[in-house]
């Protein structure tokens, strides 16, 4: 049986991050499912297709890579947005869930994060955790993440944005964001990203 460790959270909590560390730290393959769905809504900006027929956003998910992700070419402010707005849509879950699961099934582990691998995408996991930070702190990480590349950033616009995507991401009737039922509620506010991954790699090692 294959392992796989579900991480789910809103925004900017330091799931990525700490997904990272735990797939170096146990050896397993790591997928950060908000990739999928900006590279979709890349794919269809791109072509300048619209990002409201489900029935297009569909087919471009079903043509997604899982092998080409790459964050740094789809980490565009405006790919975000697009990607919440077709993450609502039924059609282009069902496509990425699918590839997700197939994913999870890999040898020799799994680390996947998102915001529905606990409730949806791997109901099953061995491990999940719901990483978690209070928008004040997520804003801010996000703007000191921001001008330490170089660049100007506006908090309050940041905190603003945050507040949004969490309300599509919560709010929307497919698959919504919220804590799976056997999910270890991990809220990093207050921790350093050392000892958030501590406190994971403690909840992980007592379930393996
Ligand atoms: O995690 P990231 O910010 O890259 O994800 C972009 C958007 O993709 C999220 O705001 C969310 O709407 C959507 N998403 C999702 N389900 C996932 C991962 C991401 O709906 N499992």
């Amino acid at each position: 049986m294959t392992l796989t460790i579900a991480i789910d959270g809103p925004a900017a909590a330091g799931k990525g991050t700490l997904s990272r560390r735990i797939a170096e730290e146990y050896g397993f393959q790591h997928l950060d499912t908000g990739l999928t769905y900006r590279a979709t809504a890349k794919a269809l900006l791109d072509a300048g297709l619209p990002l409201d027929d489900e029935a297009v956003a569909g087919k471009m998910a079903r043509n997604v890579e899982l092998a080409g992700l790459d964050r740094s070419v789809l980490s565009a402010h405006a790919i975000g947005e697009a990607a919440s707005k077709i993450a609502v849509m039924p059609a282009v879950r069902r496509a990425l869930v699918e590839a997700q699961r197939a994913f999870s099934q890999r040898g020799p582990g799994t680390v996947l994060d998102g915001r529905d691998i606990g409730t949806v995408v791997c109901p099953d996991a061995t491990v999940k955790l719901y990483v978690t930070a209070s928008p004040e702190v997520r804003a801010k990480r996000r703007y000191d993440e921001i001008v330490a590349g170089g660049a100007a950033a506006d908090y309050d616009a940041i905190f603003e944005d945050v507040k949004k995507r969490d309300e599509r991401d919560m709010g929307r009737a497919d698959s919504p964001l919220r804590p799976a039922a056997d999910a270890h509620l991990l809220d990093t506010s207050e921790m350093s990203i050392e000892a958030a991954f501590q406190a994971a790699k403690t909840l992980i090692d007592a379930a393996l």
